[in-house]
């Protein structure tokens, strides 16, 4: 499993760049948008988990190195999506449930503490799991986009994100914790791993890199 978690974490790290952006002039995104699970999770978990899950980033030590104040990352201070903001001048992102109103045109974090590549409707059907999911997955996430994607530009993909930088992941490692604490051996977890390998495949070329010309 620890080699399977291995291969996932390696596959989920899907960096897109668009290179028509890199090449036309600035080589500096000016947005920055992501999707993933609790490793970059900038409060949006805090704010979906229900009363009966235990919460314990919403208070110190959390954040204190950095922020001065927990924000819900997982973290005493910044995540790696923040790093990388500060590193193309942009603003560190905020968690996308926080304040619906915010102007995203900078970019936003919509990644959720726990998220799965596969939805959780199929962990919640099969039995997998014995508990209520919070509804997070990679898909839902990308609704998320989705929605504000009129807010930010009503152009195509290619004319309105071409300098932006879509981060995606990490994700799956959730995904196999759920089997493997579901009692699957080491065989079942790795039949799993070219389902959530496909799932972020579809997400990133569907929905960010349909006018790319290549993956980074
Ligand atoms: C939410 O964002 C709007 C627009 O940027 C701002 O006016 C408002 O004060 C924000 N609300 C909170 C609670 O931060
Ligand atoms: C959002 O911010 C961008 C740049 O930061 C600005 O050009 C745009 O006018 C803003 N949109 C709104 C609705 O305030
Ligand atoms: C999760 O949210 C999506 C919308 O993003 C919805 O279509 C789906 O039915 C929800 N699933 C569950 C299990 O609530
Ligand atoms: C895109 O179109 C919608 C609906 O017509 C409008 O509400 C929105 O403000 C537009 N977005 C931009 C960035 O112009």
């Amino acid at each position: 499993v620890l080699a399977a978690m291995g291969l996932a974490l390696a596959l989920s790290f899907l960096l897109c760049f668009c290179l028509h952006g890199l090449s036309s002039g600035s080589p500096y995104f000016t947005s920055l948008f992501t999707l993933g699970d609790s490793y970059i999770d900038a409060g949006n978990f805090v704010i979906m988990a229900p009363p009966a899950v235990p919460v314990w980033h919403d208070r110190p030590p959390y954040g204190m190195t950095f922020f001065g104040r927990p924000t819900g990352r997982l973290s005493d201070g910044r995540v790696t999506v923040d790093f990388i903001a500060e590193q193309f001048g942009l603003p560190l992102l905020r968690a996308s449930l926080l304040n619906r109103s915010d102007n995203v045109s900078r970019g936003i974090n919509f990644a959720v503490g726990g998220a799965t590549a596969i939805d959780v409707d199929f962990y919640e059907r099969s039995k997998l799991v014995q508990f209520k999911l919070i509804n997070n997955s990679l898909n839902v996430q990308l609704d998320w986009f989705e929605e504000l994607r009129p807010t930010i530009c009503n152009k195509t993909v290619g004319e309105c994100f071409s300098k932006a930088l879509f981060f995606v992941g990490e994700f799956g490692v959730n995904d196999y914790n759920f089997l493997w604490n579901a009692g699957k051996t080491e065989h079942e977890v790795r039949s799993y791993v070219p389902k959530v390998v496909k799932n972020i495949a579809v997400a990133v070329e569907v929905h960010y890199c349909a006018t790319c010309s290549a993956w980074i």
